[in-house]
């Protein structure tokens, strides 16, 4: 394990799952620090931890299936006890932005239901104000072009992912449009103006929504910030 980012990743993660008890409803995040949880709860449940979890992704459903961590409908929960994802930035407030991985929707919805949203990032992802990674916005096909052209009204740069030279689908078969927005200093005005647009289904803004976020170091050590 070279790489400091991997390092901080897998070291935030393991702290993470301290918060995991028998029990418990969990949901599991998407991409590669999320990966390190899963597994990590994966050691867990082959331990003897009864848990039962909801993933914010087939990629991570999958995987907690290949480890055996019950997996159980929305139609049997209303609440989540804790939930484990990763962000792509996070600022001085906690705020998030996510969806670097496609995987927002699904990550909104999951969070929304969780009591205790944990976000583990390695040092890399903090920052002073949101904006440097371009906010993914998660838009309908039918029609997406008028999103983008609303986006670029407000001031934004959209810009389609792609994958194998097509757009890239989502989990729930929408478009990504990647938002350079520039600093962005008021994340709540900006997740208001952009989620009022018709066709977008879900924007990466997690504001006001984690309890806590660890933060992993390369050298081993962790730091949790807590919503002020
Ligand atoms: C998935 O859609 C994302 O929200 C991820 O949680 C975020 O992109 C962080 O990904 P990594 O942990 O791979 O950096």
């Amino acid at each position: 394990m070279d790489n400091p980012a991997v390092n901080g990743k897998k070291i935030a993660a393991g702290k993470a799952i301290e918060y995991i008890k028998n029990g418990m409803t969990v949901g599991l995040g998407t991409g590669s620090t999320a990966y390190w949880a899963i597994q990590g709860i994966g050691e867990m449940v082959r331990n003897g931890l009864s848990v039962r979890a909801i993933a914010t992704s087939i990629q991570s459903d999958q995987l907690a299936r290949e480890l055996n961590i019950p997996m159980v409908p929305f139609s049997e929960i209303d609440q989540l006890d804790v939930t484990i994802d990763g962000a792509d930035e996070v600022d001085q407030q906690l705020n998030l932005i996510k969806g670097g991985g496609g995987a927002l929707l699904r990550e909104k919805i999951v969070a929304s239901i969780t009591k205790f949203y944990i976000i583990i990032v390695d040092e890399s992802k903090v920052v002073k104000h949101l904006g440097q990674f371009p906010l993914p916005v998660e838009v309908a096909p039918f029609g997406w072009e008028i999103v983008d052209r609303r986006l670029r009204q407000m001031g934004a740069v959209p810009k389609m992912r792609m994958k194998d030279g097509q757009p890239y689908l989502t989990d729930n078969q929408h478009y990504i449009l990647d938002c350079a927005f520039g600093e962005i200093k008021n994340p709540e005005k900006v997740h208001e103006e952009v989620s009022a647009i018709t066709g977008v289904m879900e924007d990466g803004f997690f504001n006001n929504m984690a309890n806590i976020v660890v933060v992993g170091s390369a050298s081993g050590d962790t730091r949790i910030l807590a919503r002020p």
